[in-house]
C-alpha cells in the first residue's frame, strides 16, 4: 500500500480529490484515484477532509484524526463582521493569570492558520510566571538604554520605567506567548503573524484581551542574548513573533474605524 488508500468500495470515482489536491499529485484512474510522488504532498488533508464518501485515506493526514465538518455551524456573516472589527489591542489588564487550559486553547488554534505549502513550522513558548516577564521588562529596557537612538519611544519607555515604574514593554499583562522557529526556516516570520491574527481573534472567544509585544520582538530580532537567555531560546532556534494576554480591565463601547478602503 502506498502513502494514500483508496476504499474501491467507497469510492464513487467523483474526481473532487483529483480536482483540489494543491500539487495535483492525485490522478484518476480506471479503478478510481492513485497518487504519484508522495514527497511532494504537502499534508494538506484537503483530499481526506473533501471526499463525500470517506473513501480517501492518507498516511499524512489520517482519516481518523479529522473531525466531521457537519457538527459545526457556519457562524452568520454579521456576527461574524462584528466580531472581527471588536478585536482590539489591550493594554489594561487585570493581575489574574489565564488559566493553563485556556493558553493552551489560544496556541492549538494558532497551529491552523494557513502556512505556505503547509510547511507550519512554529513553537509558542507560554510565559505564565509574572517575575520572568518582569525580568524581560528590565532586560529589554537595558538594552533600549544601549540603543536610544534606533526608535522614537525608546527615550520615552526608558523614562517611564526608571522614573515611575511603567511597563510599557507588556503593559503588565499576566501572560506572554512567544512564537519560535528553526533558525534556517524561511517562512518563520510570516507564518507567525498568520498564526498570531488567528489567535488574537480566537482569545476574544475566551473573554481573553491581547496585544502585540512588537518592543519585545525588536529586541528579540536584535539577537540580544540576555533576553534570548532569560527564555533558554535554543541556537537553533528564533523568536518570531510575541504577543501578550490576559483579561482586559476595561470594556470597549464604540467599533472605530479605519482609513477608508482603497
Ligand atoms: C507587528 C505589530 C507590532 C505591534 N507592537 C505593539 C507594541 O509593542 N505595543 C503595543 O501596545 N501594541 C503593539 N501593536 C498593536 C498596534 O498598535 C495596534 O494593532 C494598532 O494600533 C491598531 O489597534 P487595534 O489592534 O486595537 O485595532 C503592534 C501591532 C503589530 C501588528
Amino acid at each position: 500500500m502506498g502513502f494514500i488508500h483508496i476504499n474501491q468500495e467507497k469510492c464513487s470515482k467523483c474526481g473532487i480529490c483529483v480536482d483540489i489536491c494543491p500539487p495535483s499529485i492525485l490522478h484518476m484512474g480506471k479503478t478510481g484515484p492513485s497518487a504519484t510522488k508522495p514527497a511532494t504532498c504537502i499534508a494538506c488533508g484537503h483530499c481526506v477532509a473533501i471526499c463525500p464518501n470517506a473513501a480517501i485515506n492518507n498516511i499524512k493526514t489520517p482519516l481518523a484524526d479529522q473531525v466531521a465538518l457537519a457538527k459545526f455551524p457556519v457562524i452568520n456573516s454579521d456576527t461574524a463582521y462584528h466580531f472581527m472589527r471588536s478585536r482590539r489591542s489591550i493594554r489594561c489588564y487585570r493581575s489574574e493569570n489565564i488559566p493553563r487550559n485556556q493558553l493552551l486553547k489560544l496556541v492549538d488554534v494558532a497551529r491552523f492558520a494557513p502556512t505556505a505549502s503547509n510547511k507550519q513550522g512554529i513553537s509558542y513558548i507560554i510565559v505564565e510566571d509574572s517575575k520572568i516577564l518582569k525580568k524581560a521588562t528590565e532586560t529589554i529596557i537595558n538594552w533600549m538604554e544601549e540603543n536610544q537612538a534606533r526608535w522614537w519611544s525608546f527615550p520615552l519607555h526608558i523614562r517611564a520605567y526608571r522614573e515611575h515604574g511603567i511597563d510599557g514593554i507588556f503593559h503588565s499583562a499576566p501572560n506572554l506567548i512567544i512564537a519560535t522557529a528553526p533558525t534556517d526556516f524561511k517562512n518563520g516570520r510570516e507564518n507567525t503573524i498568520l498564526s498570531f491574527a488567528y489567535l488574537e481573534l480566537f482569545a476574544n472567544t475566551l473573554g481573553i484581551g491581547s496585544a502585540w509585544a512588537g518592543l519585545f520582538e525588536m529586541c528579540a530580532f536584535s539577537n540580544y542574548s540576555p533576553l534570548l537567555n532569560l527564555f533558554n531560546i535554543p541556537e537553533n532556534k528564533s523568536i518570531t513573533g510575541a504577543v501578550m494576554a490576559g483579561f482586559p480591565k476595561y470594556t470597549f463601547k464604540r467599533l472605530v474605524d479605519r482609513n477608508p478602503l482603497d
